[in-house]
């Protein structure tokens, strides 16, 4: 089956006929999805959905975008959520230089709270690092160092080089691959894809956004997946079939979902 380690299915671009895309991943031969949660909202709103849906997992976190809407009352809530039996991770939480809507040392905050409830919950991360490798990296080593290894997860929507990919998988995290690596642009990722440990990669749709070639531009949903599957598979010289298959079991080890 096909595991999406990141979707975004209570996004607004799904309010049209989210029930109609959830109820048909299964003919496209997704089993099981962890969705995301980004901001405040999407808390609640991925509370509902992993009740509704037995394939339907989540994580529960504030994006780097929404910490400005993060207090010690939201930290309670991302608290109280974690400790629901189908919430698996925490996240995305990390740091957002491209846009820096928080201040820098703000981000950095909330991410180390974020990271210290991870921690505190026994659970993995999922990390969301756009233009601040150097910092993100620096970050996870250090926490990592602090908590003798205890510190795991996912690199979600990779965009470092193999070296920085390497150093993640060092410490035993996973990289998240998705739409990017069919895009002629893609180039840096394939080649993290190529050298990468093949035990560390899972694979993610971050939907509704990165559609893979050739939707690219358009919303992305799971079933969308299968596309990855065929360009990792061409990159490593293997099968579709053997891509689904161990994509899979990474993904359950990485969440705990035996
Ligand atoms: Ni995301």
């Amino acid at each position: 089956m096909i595991f999406d380690t990141h979707a975004h299915y209570d996004d607004e671009a799904f309010n049209e006929d989210r029930d109609a895309v959830l109820g048909s991943l299964a003919d496209g031969g997704v089993g099981l999805v962890v969705n995301i949660c980004a901001s405040r909202e999407s808390l609640r709103k991925t509370e509902e959905l992993i009740k509704k849906y037995s394939f339907l997992y989540g994580a529960a976190g504030i994006h780097p975008d929404y910490v400005g809407e993060l207090d010690e009352a939201g930290m309670e809530e991302i608290s109280r959520l974690a400790d629901e039996e189908k919430i698996v991770a925490i996240g995305e939480i990390g740091l957002d230089f491209y846009w820096d809507i928080a201040p820098r040392e703000v981000q950095k905050e909330w991410f180390l709270r974020q990271l210290t409830l991870a921690l505190e919950k026994d659970l993995p991360v999922v990390i969301h690092s756009r233009e601040a490798t150097q910092e993100t990296l620096e970050i996870m080593r250090r926490v990592y160092r602090e908590s003798e290894g205890r510190l795991r997860g996912v690199i979600h929507c990779f965009s470092g080089s193999a070296e920085i990919a390497k150093e993640y998988t060092d410490m035993g995290f996973y990289i998240g691959v998705g739409g990017v690596v069919t895009f002629k642009n893609g180039r840096k990722l394939k080649e993290v894809v190529e050298a990468m440990p093949l035990d560390k990669l899972v694979i993610e749709t971050d939907c509704p956004y990165l559609a893979p070639v050739p939707h690219r531009g358009k919303r992305n949903d799971s079933t969308l997946l299968k596309l990855v599957i065929e360009e990792i598979a061409a990159l490593r010289g293997m099968t579709a079939e053997e891509v689904e298959r161990v994509t899979e079991e990474n993904a359950r080890r990485l969440y705990g979902l035996g």
